[in-house]
């Protein structure tokens, strides 16, 4: 522990200042002074966010900032009505931006030269004309209305956002299942939103090979079929060149026949929606299997994002921005597509692999289109890092100015890689710490504000203007710079989610029970002297591979639908470029053995049920019991501890209830389990 924490807090005094900003630092203190004015009560919490709310065009104005009567169901502007494919398009076209190119789309396969084989451009008119006819034809051909929910189930190509847009402007709501899902967490997503349509493609380029994708929205409207749900719909957009894919005449349409007829010029006019109406939902990992419906309002997360793109990225009308994120999860929503399109920003969006063909894609990516603003995540950097520099040095970066990170810790050594490589030394650094539920950042440097604050390798800096977060003991106390405790938020900021769709009481308890008035995020944090905080990572069973959310209980419930599993228990294992990776402890029922063949099909089966995205990177290691305490819990400490490599002394006082004599034979029956795995 004592080791941890210096490894940890020797990055607490180092400063760094990019050079072009050197006159445009924050005195910490005084940095203090100005956020503590904007969270010193309700009022001014609220006075600074009606700032930005007031550069957006309310089809109504709100009559209420902040309605608190009903905590934790906060609601923002109440009474104020607004549309988000109206900002993102219409309010774009009357701002002077209708020949701007909105998103620069680049698709992953390359031609002998290693040229990308497809651009596709559009601009905010092309943008609010294709987004006009598809809601056009979602509303009469399909009888789409207000409230309905339809699940995008699609890759990285333009079309996602043209149906995320259409479905705006008729007051429809997405919820997108990101397309490295399986059959079976797709249809119960469907299910859980009640979607009778699904929008999906035959396929996606992946490291030069396609990956379908029909299929699998087929096997999962089989499922649904056997639990009595019935999918009227298919839309399918058509992205690869294969030839078989499987299609129900009855029930599929392709994307261009759906749109077939339908005037170039159709209008849809952009309806008023109210503020505390919700704009999306979508499905995350939490601590047990059914995963969570996270409801998102329209007009806070506007006003979350308008600020926050200004904030945090300074955005400028020549900037070029790139967010590298897939928009199946949350940071492809908010910042691919609502935040720099409600900004009215050049976007680049990229379809394939970051090391395809070769591991300096990205970096030709940021030097063809001159990116200034690059977003991007630690695991995504730290598999990059590790080939030579030389890679990235013969491209010109030089455009460059801020480029931020998302999704996990950055270790300082990823952040100091990307400082001075992709930076150059000299453009604004941080990582922007947030989540699903909170719709938009709450953390990080803001340049926008026309100064900084210091940078430092892996912190997540101070929160946003506006915004009171802390580090707390188990009592609610106030943690004391540099020791680990729970990152809490202790005001309402406009981003946050309404509840979990169909499921507040459920809300109430995971977020806001643990401490009275208090957000619980889940995460482990630290504070530093100068009040930066650290975030250190997930406090609770929820484990982040390459940045994806992904529940243990999730995983554990697959696993226990394979006939062979009796019973199993997941934990993160550190890992050098993911973060972490998921280890399956599992014990077979009587009849069957450990071997290879049956650790394939296991990893099969984890494909199917949940996805490529568990299944390519998880362990699984075969155990005679799962360890418990006496009441029945999961050690799961005393997993993570061994999965970890640290020594027994450290765990054994970490699971109470149960005899040390018991804790070490467990760790022993592990220890030896992992060993053999290696
Ligand atoms: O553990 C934190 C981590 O990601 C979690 C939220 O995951 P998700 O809802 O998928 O959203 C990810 C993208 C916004 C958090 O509870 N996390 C996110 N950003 C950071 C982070 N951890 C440390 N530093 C960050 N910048």
């Amino acid at each position: 522990m004592e080791q941890e924490k210096q490894e940890v807090y020797k990055e607490f005094k180092e400063y760094i200042i990019p050079p072009s900003w050197k006159d445009r630092v924050w005195d910490i203190e005084d940095f203090k002074k100005f956020h503590e004015e904007t969270v010193k009560d309700k009022e001014s919490v609220e006075k600074w966010w009606v700032k930005w709310a007031e550069q957006l065009p309310w089809f109504r104005k709100w009559s209420r900032v902040l309605d608190d009567s009903n905590p934790p169901f906060y609601r923002w502007f109440v009474g104020g009505e607004i549309n988000l494919a109206y900002l993102c398009t219409d309010w774009q076209i009357e701002k002077g931006r209708k020949n701007k190119l909105a998103i620069i789309w680049e698709g992953e396969p390359v031609n002998e030269a290693g040229e990308p084989k497809e651009v596709r451009k559009f601009t905010y008119y092309d943008l609010y004309r294709i987004s006009n006819r598809i809601a056009s034809a979602l509303r009469d051909r399909l009888g789409v209305r207000k409230g309905e929910i339809v699940t995008l189930y699609l890759p990285m190509i333009p079309e996602l956002p043209f149906y995320m847009l259409a479905l705006q402007r008729i007051g429809a709501k997405h919820s997108i299942v990101y397309s490295g899902f399986s059959a079976v967490a797709l249809a119960d997503r469907v299910e859980a939103a009640g979607s009778r349509i699904i929008v999906t493609a035959d396929g996606l380029y992946r490291r030069g090979r396609i990956i379908r994708l029909k299929e699998v929205v087929d096997e999962a409207i089989k499922i649904l079929e056997e639990r009595g749900h019935r999918v009227e719909k298919v839309i399918v957009v058509k992205r690869t060149d294969r030839t078989d894919v499987p299609f129900n005449e009855a029930r599929d349409i392709w994307h261009t026949d759906f749109l077939a007829g339908i005037p170039e010029n159709v209008r849809v006019d952009a309806i008023p929606l109210p503020s505390d109406d919700f704009s999306y939902i979508l499905y995350t990992s939490g601590t047990t299997g059914a995963p969570k419906g996270s409801q998102e309002s329209i007009g806070g997360y506007a006003v979350g994002l308008y600020a926050t793109m200004n904030m945090i990225f300074d955005v400028k009308d020549d900037d070029i921005y790139w967010c590298t994120a897939d928009i199946g999860w949350v940071t492809g929503h908010s910042y691919i597509v609502y935040g720099p399109l409600m900004t009215g920003l050049t976007s680049v969006m990229y379809e394939g692999a970051p090391d395809y063909p070769g591991p300096d894609r990205w970096w030709s990516i940021i030097e063809r289109y001159g990116v200034t603003i690059f977003y991007t995540t630690p695991t995504a950097i730290r598999m990059l890092m590790k080939f030579p520099d030389e890679l990235v040095k013969k491209h010109d970066l030089s455009t460059v100015r801020i480029a931020h990170s998302v999704g996990e810790p950055i270790n300082p050594e990823a952040f100091r890689w990307l400082y001075s490589n992709v930076c150059r030394n000299d453009a604004v650094c941080s990582s922007t710490w947030w989540m699903t539920e909170t719709g938009h950042i709450l953390t990080g440097h803001l340049p926008g504000l026309g100064k900084i604050y210091p940078l430092k390798p892996g912190t997540n800096g101070y929160t946003l203007p506006g915004v009171k977060a802390d580090v707390i003991d188990e009592d609610g106390n106030s943690c004391p710079p540099g020791v680990r405790g729970y990152f809490v938020i202790k005001t309402p900021w406009p981003g946050m989610l309404m509840t979990l769709y169909k499921d507040p009481q459920r809300y109430v308890d995971i977020y806001w029970k643990r401490w009275e008035g208090c957000f619980w995020t889940g995460d482990y944090a630290v504070k530093d002297q100068d009040g930066y905080f650290w975030i250190l990572g997930r406090a609770d069973d929820v484990i982040k591979v390459a940045g994806h959310r992904i529940g243990t209980a999730e995983v554990e419930s697959a696993m226990i639908m394979h006939p062979a599993v009796a019973e199993s228990a997941c934990v993160g294992k550190p890992d050098e470029v993911k973060g972490e990776i998921p280890m399956i402890f599992t014990v077979l029922k009587h009849g069957y053995n450990a071997s290879p063949e049956l650790e394939q099909e296991l990893k099969m089966h984890l494909r199917k049920t949940i996805g490529p995205l568990v299944a390519s990177d998880a362990i699984i290691v075969f155990i005679n019991a799962v360890p418990k305490t006496r009441s029945g819990k999961i050690m799961r400490r005393l997993l993570r501890a061994v999965v970890a490599g640290k020594p027994l002394g450290d765990i054994t006082t970490l699971e109470d209830e149960t005899a040390v004599k018991e804790v070490a034979e467990a760790y022993n029956m592990i220890k030896e389990a992992v060993e053999k795995r290696r």
